[in-house]
């Protein structure tokens, strides 16, 4: 650590988290005061958000984010209401922190999951994905702060007409469901014209240096997901855990679409089995459609499908040949299983070190 940086590290010290052990993680003042907003808005020390992920963000994980001076968001795209219900209450009894709820729009039981929240006395709705929240979004905000993903700086600017609190933008080089453009532009294209509301930055991010360096650019925080994923709270099976402590980032691919007619929303994942056979599911449906064994929309159902139950194969049973191997580019940067405290401490501490060699000079 730099003289620069030891001196600078006066003011804010995030707490430890849950597992407790590693060293809590000084914030410098140059740090604390670019989040600040961030921070303000998620009541919380540490403007890192652990991005939603589907079985991988449950209580553990939440918790240890939020007991750790983050900001946890409970994945509920495969919970039903009661689920959600009793995941929230779990999380409840593990962290007094804040923590969110993140709730994928497309959801049938959109609005049964935001009452749900409202019950529990959540403070954070995260809206992701595809459509707009429209009426969730008026009812969330009616208990909580809402927050909205945003693929383009025109969408964020309709999202917060209809009442987001923040945006979240994230870049091609994330885990799970991606759109086309990479982190780096977006945020680009969104920080300098959306400063009514905070922004937060995900996708690739993994080290504290590129955490400064969008905070510089006018963000409010950022959110990880990937690099979350192998602590050693999070639930995935350990053949999950060690497949991303190997990869590389050219491991982690976007799913390839093999017809225009029939459309494949893309997710980066690891290369594996099933990434292979899917290709081939697609070929073989399409013969079927070519032959009109299938129509269209069963043609199309039959694709979509291919994935159900994917991601839990993977992450819950261990399967990483057959499931889904839902990884962001920064799985390079996955070295070892560690505390979710260690992660921060590090992060923290590289945003710290470059936000301190760039004043001296
Ligand atoms: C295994 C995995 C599962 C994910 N599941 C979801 C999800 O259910 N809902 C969601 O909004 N985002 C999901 N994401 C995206 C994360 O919330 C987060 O935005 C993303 O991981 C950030 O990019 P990074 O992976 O480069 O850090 C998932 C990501 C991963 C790696």
């Amino acid at each position: 650590m730099s003289d620069a940086v030891a001196k600078e590290m006066t003011s804010t010290t995030a707490p430890s988290g849950a597992a407790g052990g590693a060293p809590a993680a000084e914030i410098s003042p140059r740090l604390a005061a670019l989040w600040k907003r961030g921070t303000d808005f998620l009541e919380c020390p540490i403007a890192i958000m652990c991005g939603a992920m589907s079985w991988v963000s449950e209580r553990h994980l939440v918790a240890a984010i939020s007991n750790a001076g983050g900001f946890g968001v409970i994945a509920c795209g495969s919970m039903n209401p009661a689920l959600l219900d009793a995941e929230i209450k779990a999380a409840q009894t593990l962290t007094k922190k804040p923590f969110g709820v993140n709730i994928i729009t497309m959801h049938p039981q959109l609005m049964e999951l935001v009452e749900v929240c409202a019950a529990n006395k959540v403070s954070h709705v995260v809206f992701a994905a595809g459509l707009s929240p429209g009426e969730a979004m008026k009812k969330a905000k009616t208990f909580a702060k809402v927050v909205c993903f945003a693929p383009a700086a025109s969408f964020a600017k309709r999202l917060i007409k209809s009442g987001a609190d923040a945006i979240v933008v994230e870049g091609s080089e994330a885990g799970g469901h991606i759109g086309p453009v990479s982190t780096s532009v977006l945020a680009q294209e969104v920080l300098p014209v959306i400063r009514d509301v905070p922004v937060f930055v995900a996708g690739g991010i993994a080290r504290g240096e590129a955490v400064a360096s969008f905070l510089e650019m006018g963000a409010s925080g950022v959110q990880m997901g990937t690099r979350f994923v192998c602590a050693s709270e999070s639930i995935a099976h350990p053949k999950f855990k060690q497949a991303f402590i190997r990869a590389s980032a050219r491991d982690a691919m976007p799913s390839v679409q093999l017809d225009k007619r029939f459309p494949v929303i893309p997710v980066r994942a690891l290369i594996n089995k099933a990434t292979e056979s899917f290709m081939e599911k697609q070929r073989e449906v399409l013969e079927k459609f070519e032959k009109g064994e299938l129509d269209q929309q069963a043609a199309q159902l039959e694709i979509e499908h291919y994935w159900a139950g994917a991601l839990r194969k993977a992450v819950i049973d261990g399967d990483i040949e057959n499931g889904s191997m839902m990884a962001g580019q920064s799985v390079g940067m996955v070295t070892r299983e560690e505390p979710v405290t260690a992660i921060m401490s590090e992060v923290i501490a590289q945003a710290n070190a470059a936000l301190s060699g760039r004043s001296a000079s």
